[in-house]
């Protein structure tokens, strides 16, 4: 059985994730308008697998006899400058979920719950991978500067994503 505290806070996760899937769905949207459309494609991709984390959430809470509780979901921001401003902000933000997760494994170790630990140990790995390559392709758009054609590269390169 979770704690009430243990509960809400992994409520307030799936809000976390299901407010990543909507802000990488704003910056696909956005990226589709300014015809990058690999970058659309591939943060698309990304809001899908964020919708996926929130069912993992969401599952686990009742799987234990909790109750699931949909908080609302802020407004994302809807314009930016740059592909490059999209991929910096992608990873601010996945540094924010991984502390987000840290917390949650701190709580669960503080509480003795053991379970709770065992299912978050696939997001901490999963974090590794999601702001490694946000930086990757930030880094490589910093490269890139001004040059429409190495933008255009990087672009490509991300519709190949699945
Ligand atoms: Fe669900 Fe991108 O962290």
């Amino acid at each position: 059985m979770l704690s009430k505290r243990m509960e809400d806070a992994l409520n307030r996760q799936i809000n976390e994730e299901l407010y990543s899937a909507y802000l990488y769905q704003a910056m696909s949207a956005w990226a589709e308008a300014e015809n990058y459309k690999g970058a659309a494609k591939w943060m698309a991709a990304q809001a899908k697998e964020e919708v996926e984390h929130a069912a993992k959430f969401y599952n686990f809470i009742l799987e234990r006899g909790g109750k699931v509780k949909l908080l609302a979901i802020k407004q994302p921001p809807s314009e930016w400058k740059s592909l490059l401003e999209i991929f910096e902000a992608a990873y601010e933000h996945e540094k924010h979920i991984t502390k987000c997760i840290n917390d949650l494994y701190e709580l669960a170790t503080r509480e003795r719950d053991y379970s709770t630990q065992v299912f978050l140990h696939w997001f901490i790995e999963e974090q590794v991978e999601e702001e490694a390559q946000t930086l990757e392709i930030a880094e490589l758009l910093r490269r890139a500067g001004d040059s429409t054609n190495a933008i255009l590269m990087i672009d490509a390169k991300l519709g190949a994503r699945e």
